[in-house]
């Protein structure tokens, strides 16, 4: 799933990255038939790594990678997958990474179960990076994913639902394990508050920049590329910009027709009326365009760092990740 793209761009971090990969997969291995199978079933279609790769490249361009990094990205590593676990259950979701979801080979008490299991792992990783003040960080972080998950539960089927909702929802839900992750190299190297907040502030913009793009590919994503079924969060009344924009701008008559369409529960086939209305109401440019905008803010915070082979791979990593089409 990963393309040539983006192993270019992570060429600088290969060892850093196949050391994580090493580490993962021994950390999960072993503690029950169960979880073993679960677990190579996660391993086979891996992810795009983009949280470690982001913490990984953002460090090494500050030169503040330490012993502990490695901990601490798998950390945040295993929080995003268990939180994936979970969100496949709550979307109800069949496919993941180009294979059937856990809840749809297995159960969604296993999914969910599974997920807790990740989560406890993920606990002890953090431990094991000595830093009270990075526990503090992921632990935040982590409890700002739940509370988005919630936030965006209470507002399903909203299509009142604000462009300032959305983007508050998605920065819990998404930007705060980005921000932990480029935090992550500043807090382990002890460096002052000011580039703590800085890198902060880097990954909060990237990563809502980057659920802006995956709400996008939720429309017009190839599953062959994405590894997940298009149309999933229409038909799951998740409201999100394209359709937010549309509904604020696009032609008012065809607007009320599409509510009503909604209101009444859609299936996968009504999907299409849906991509139709939002791709000519100009949704899907105007999500496009405000995902690279706020790109653009969160890369204005980093141009201080020193030019390095890293930098550069850090600019085509974010890039990736906010137009990307995988
Ligand atoms: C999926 O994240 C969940 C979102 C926040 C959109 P990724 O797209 O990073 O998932 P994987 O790890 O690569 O499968
Ligand atoms: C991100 O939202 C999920 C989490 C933050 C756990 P989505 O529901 O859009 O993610 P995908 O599309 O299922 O990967
Ligand atoms: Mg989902
Ligand atoms: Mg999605």
């Amino acid at each position: 799933m990963n393309g040539d793209r983006y192993k270019s761009i992570v060429k600088p971090i290969e060892a850093d990255l196949s050391l994580f990969d090493g580490r993962l997969t021994s950390y999960l291995a072993g503690d029950s038939p169960l979880i073993t199978s679960i677990a190579q079933h996660l391993m086979k279609s891996r992810g795009k790594r983009i949280r470690p790769a982001i913490l990984f490249l953002s460090s090494r361009a500050a030169e503040f990678f330490t012993e502990h990094t490695i901990d601490g990205s798998l950390s945040i590593e295993l929080i995003h997958t268990a939180t994936l676990l979970h969100d496949d259950v709550v979307d109800n979701a069949d496919m993941r990474r180009g294979l059937e979801t856990v809840n749809n080979k297995w159960t969604n008490l296993i999914s969910v179960l599974m997920g807790d299991y990740l989560f406890a792992k993920a606990f002890r990783l953090m431990v094991k990076t000595e830093s009270i003040e990075l526990i503090e960080a992921i632990s935040s972080a982590t409890e700002r994913v739940s509370i988005g998950e919630l936030r965006q539960v209470e507002e399903t089927s909203n299509y009142d639902l604000s462009e300032e909702e959305y983007l508050k929802i998605i920065a819990d839900k998404t930007a705060s394990l980005f921000a932990v992750s480029c935090a992550a190299g500043p807090i382990l190297a002890r460096q002052d508050m000011k580039i703590k907040n800085d890198f902060t502030l880097f990954g909060e913009k990237i990563g809502t920049a980057f659920q802006i793009a995956d709400d996008l590919l939720d429309y017009v994503g190839d599953p062959r590329v994405t590894g997940k079924e298009p149309g999933n969060d229409v038909v799951t009344g998740k409201v999100t910009l394209p359709l937010i924009y549309s509904l604020r701008h696009g032609e008012k008559s065809k607007s009320r027709e599409i509510l009503k369409l909604l209101g009444n529960g859609i299936s996968k086939g009504g999907f299409r009326t849906v991509l139709n209305y939002v791709i000519e109401s100009g949704g899907i440019d105007y999500a496009s365009q405000r995902a690279a905008q706020i790109a653009q803010e969160g890369l204005s915070v980093v141009k201080g760092l020193r030019d390095s082979v890293y930098y550069n791979a850090l600019l085509g990593m974010v890039d990736y990740s906010t137009s990307r089409t995988v």
